[in-house]
């Protein structure tokens, strides 16, 4: 073999048999080969189990799949590029022109964005009201043919707490999917409803760090399967890179969830008690609208904190810049902290009844408490207060 061979078709390092590495190996190649194209044919038709090409799976993204399908509590799982690019491409997967979608005011402005904008072009078709109205949810999804309804628990920003089972029970009773957006509770949570589809964003408490972005699909074998099909040729799976930095941050998962959740209710009953906020948003205070339901459905409420300042918009502004721990930006569930003042909280698509049901007043602050000492938050939180 001459030399310019050689660094194409380099020595084989595997393990021997019975040597296996204690963390599986990243498996960075595009391509997986078989001795025979018969071999291949047959993995191709699904009759032996095995890899072809990356943009349909890898062993290292096929492994971080396996795992949130089982913390999640469900058959199977589709890691994708982004949190988004998961909502969007079930929702792109589920429907087709002319069937009808039943969101919400406080859904995720990204995945309203995607209805209200994407979907709609292709004829699909929605309704949006707020998750606190029952009555026109049982109203709209009696009334008329539904597709899907998607909503999450608890709401970004103002953490309202969705009745899942009622909704899942209305869904199915008419015919419709219940896909929930499950990122704000984590994996380990609200897998004993019968949602059908959770979807996730693994950017957040999944990896932890903040360092790498991904999102995933979590439901019945079935449903996965056909959404496989279409994720594949819309070139929408986690890069093994970053599915195992994600698979890494999962070690710690459980650990981060508990200790930063303990943070964020000690700092929510410090804002409650401070004369400058007129109202905190947080499921685990006995005062939250729907604390028996956050307490039913949620063994932990989370670490996001929401809080109206009394000064409203521009006290909320001086408050966000002022704090020293909290990094002024989007996206939680990361180690370290972090705060989105009122003026970066998407809210521009709302008309004024929208935006009254959204209950994000002038001087609501976002909070993501991280890991640091909780004595160092709520001295920065003070010190920022009192600016
Ligand atoms: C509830 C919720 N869903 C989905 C996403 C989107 O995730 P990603 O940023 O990974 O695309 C976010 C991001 O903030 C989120 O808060």
């Amino acid at each position: 073999m001459k030399l310019p061979t050689l660094v194409n078709h380099p020595p084989d390092v595997s393990p021997p048999p019975g040597n296996l590495p204690v963390i599986a190996p990243i498996y960075q190649s595009v391509k997986y080969e078989f001795e025979t194209v018969d071999d291949t044919l047959r993995m191709l038709r699904g009759e032996t189990p095995g890899y072809f090409y990356m943009r349909a799976s890898n062993p290292t993204t096929r492994q971080l799949e396996l795992t949130l399908a089982q913390l999640q509590g469900r058959d199977d799982c589709l890691a994708t590029a982004s949190g988004v690019n998961a909502i969007a491409q079930t929702l792109i997967g589920l429907t087709k022109q002319g069937d009808h979608i039943l969101c919400f005011v406080e859904t995720y402005g990204p995945t309203r964005n995607i209805i209200r904008r994407l979907l709609a072009r292709f004829g699909v078709e929605h309704t949006m009201l707020s998750i606190e109205d029952m009555a026109g949810i049982e109203n709209v999804l009696a009334t008329r043919p539904t597709r899907l309804v998607i909503f999450e628990s608890p709401t970004n920003p103002i953490t309202k707490v969705a009745d899942i089972e009622r909704l899942v029970e209305l869904a199915h009773r008419h015919g419709a999917l219940a896909v929930m957006d499950n990122t704000f509770a984590g994996f380990h949570q609200h897998g004993e409803y019968e949602v059908d589809l959770f979807v996730h964003s693994l950017t957040k408490y999944a990896s932890g760090t903040g360092d790498v972005m991904g999102g995933a699909v979590i439901g019945r074998r079935d449903l996965i399967e056909g959404l496989r099909a279409d994720f594949a040729v819309l070139g929408a799976l986690l890069d093994p890179h970053a599915a195992f930095l994600v698979q890494r941050g999962l070690k710690t998962y459980f650990v981060r969830y508990r200790d930063q959740t303990r943070a964020a209710q000690a700092v929510a009953e410090h804002l409650a008690a401070h004369a400058a906020v007129s109202k905190v948003h947080y499921p685990g205070l006995p005062g939250h609208p729907q604390a028996a339901l956050a307490r039913k459905q949620m063994r932990e409420a989370g670490t996001v904190v929401s809080f109206d300042l009394k000064e409203g918009g521009e006290a909320a502004r001086r408050f966000s810049e002022g704090l020293k721990l909290f990094a002024l930006t989007a996206s939680l569930g990361s180690t370290e902290s972090l705060v989105m003042a009122p003026q970066l909280i998407g809210t521009r698509d709302f008309t004024a009844e929208q935006a009254r049901q959204s209950g994000i007043a002038a001087g609501t602050v976002r909070l993501s408490i991280g890991l640091e000492d909780l004595g160092d938050l709520i001295a920065d939180i003070d010190q920022a207060l009192a600016g």
